[in-house]
């Protein structure tokens, strides 16, 4: 065994590093790992052998690895024989049988490491499993000196559990920078997660420029002030912090943003909310509204009760807004929102109620259901699917679109058993929004509930009494992290790590190999290479 230059500074550090070969700790959990003996080091004479169809991916190797190493690795289609290598290679016959869309196999030897899968997407998260099993330092944003990169020498092989492994973030209540965006999508890549759930417009802001309505970011990007704390019980005793709110995203940021996830092998899928949390357009648009009234973009938190109208002329707008979306978002979900839309609106409004009449429907839930059928036939005429959240199969859903679960289980059940695809997203698992400990005075304020790491990480997105034909429609399961006690991206960073590390492993790693003790132990391995990229994610013991 080589000895790193760190490992030979001081005898206690060489003993060390001669006694204990660095523990492989990769997080989410392969399926199969097998540590072999010696290791390979990386050098600035390795060569990435790439043929044509992994070259990207090999660059994207290349690139992770340049600022800590210093080292610009050449990407080539083959190698001399002498060379050490990182070798590419995609393999078609039969190799989906094999590894799916997403899986890998990845074997170091003392002489190279060879990453194998059948699609490009697979060879990606061959080589976010190398990155980890690199020293945590590789993650460094700029050189680093003193560390040997070696890479422990291994057999490992790896499929995902479920295919849609996902986080949203709400870009809403507070606006997110790009960057930041980006970066957050960097991170779920590094933990093998696919789906990044955009939710773009809310009460309190309007995030997406719209080339038709210019006025949703002239106006609905911004708001005056936002409550201080939470707020109270009448509403007299709410203070405002008195400083304007806001910002979007350009068609153009967004065409960045999208090709950057594209790269990364995540899906961006956007979410325009209706009927309800539709306030900030409404102050940009009054006509949208049941009421006429000019009203300002919120700067309270909870749920407002200016939702759009049902007139034809709101259903055009939309269908128009989800238009210019589609042009922007390849996914082929297209989330609609569909939650917390109340209906007293909707039950005062004499134009509401001559809708139901006409359309024959008994109840404001059919009304709503109406309402979401519309942008389904237009999603639909699109080659696009509706995704929403669970109340939209209040009042019946039309066949081809898919429900969010987030009020439990329930809905997510209900839906699979109707036939429905199902994304679990339950508040008691998935909501980051919520407290990481009991000791609330040590945490930045949140919107209240609890939810710690362990609970987490025992997260099981399959319900128990769904059968096994049933369960196939569960797609996967994500994270939300809704923004209203979220003031900036350092709290988001917060918030997120280690929880989202958790719930990629419920997404990725099988159900049987599930530890949460060996998962904190690999964890403090893991929460190094957070550092080194300056995550700034809770401690594992504050
Ligand atoms: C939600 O938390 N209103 C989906």
């Amino acid at each position: 065994m080589m000895l790193s230059l760190a490992c030979t500074t001081s005898i206690a550090l060489s003993v060390a590093c001669l006694a204990a070969p660095r523990p492989i700790a990769i997080v989410p959990k392969p399926v199969h790992v097998k540590p072999t003996k010696g290791q390979f080091t990386l050098t600035a004479d390795t060569v990435i052998v790439a043929t044509a169809d992994a070259e990207d991916v090999g660059r994207f190797l290349a690139q992770s690895l340049a600022p800590a190493t210093g080292f610009t690795l050449d990407v080539k289609p083959d190698a001399p024989a002498t060379a050490r290598t990182i070798a590419l290679t995609i393999r078609s016959a039969k190799a989906f049988e094999v590894f799916g869309n997403e899986g890998y196999a990845l074997d170091v030897t003392p002489t190279g490491v060879k990453i194998t899968a059948h699609e490009p997407a697979g060879l990606f998260y061959g080589v976010q499993t190398l990155r980890q099993l690199l020293p945590p330092e590789i993650f460094g944003e700029s050189k680093v000196t003193g560390v040997e990169w070696s890479i422990p020498c291994v057999e490992i092989e790896d499929h995902p559990r479920f295919s849609w492994r996902g986080a949203m973030l709400d870009c809403a209540r507070h606006f997110m920078p790009k960057e930041f965006v980006k970066r957050t999508i960097d991170l779920l890549a590094l933990h093998k997660m696919n789906v990044f759930h955009w939710h773009l417009t809310d009460d309190q802001g309007w995030r997406i420029e719209i080339k038709k309505y210019p006025k949703l970011t002239e106006t609905g990007a911004w708001r005056k002030e936002t409550l201080r704390g939470h707020a109270t019980e009448d509403g007299k005793g709410d203070t405002f912090d008195g400083m304007r709110h806001g910002g979007f995203y350009t068609q153009d940021d967004i065409r960045e943003i999208v090709a950057y996830a594209r790269d990364r092998f995540v899906t961006i899928v956007p979410e325009i909310e209706m009927p309800g949390h539709a306030q900030a357009a409404v102050a940009s648009y009054p006509e949208l509204g049941n009421t006429g009234a000019k009203l300002d973009v919120w700067t309270s938190w909870g749920v407002s009760e200016n939702i759009y109208s049902t007139d034809e002329k709101t259903i055009l707008f939309l269908q128009d807004v989800l238009g210019e979306v589609i042009g922007l978002f390849p996914s082929m979900f297209i989330h609609v929102g569909g939650d917390e839309a109340v209906k007293t609106q909707w039950k005062k409004s004499a134009a509401a109620q001559a809708r139901m009449k006409e359309l024959g429907l008994k109840s404001e839930d059919e009304l709503q259901s109406w309402f979401i059928r519309r942008m389904n036939t237009f999603l639909e005429s699109r080659g696009r699917f509706l995704i929403g959240w669970d109340e939209i199969l209040e009042g019946g859903l039309a066949p081809g679109a898919a429900v969010m679960s987030w009020r439990g289980e329930q809905g997510g059940i209900t839906a699979a058993r109707a036939g429905h695809d199902v994304v679990m997203a339950p508040t008691s698992h998935t909501y980051f929004d919520y407290y990481q400990s009991k000791d609330t005075s040590r945490e930045p304020l949140a919107i209240g509930g609890f939810l710690p790491l362990d609970v987490v990480y025992g997260y099981e997105p399959i319900p128990a009494t769904l059968t096994a034909d049933e369960a196939t429609h569960v797609l996967g399961a994500q994270c939300q992290l809704w923004t209203e006690y979220v003031p900036d991206p350092k709290q988001a960073e917060y918030m997120l790590f280690p929880r989202a590390c958790a719930l990629a492993e419920v997404v990725w790693s099988p159900r049987e190999s599930k530890s949460f003790a060996d998962f904190t132990e690999r964890l403090a391995t893991h929460l190094r290479r957070l550092d080194a990229l300056h995550v700034n994610h809770r401690p594992l013991k504050p």
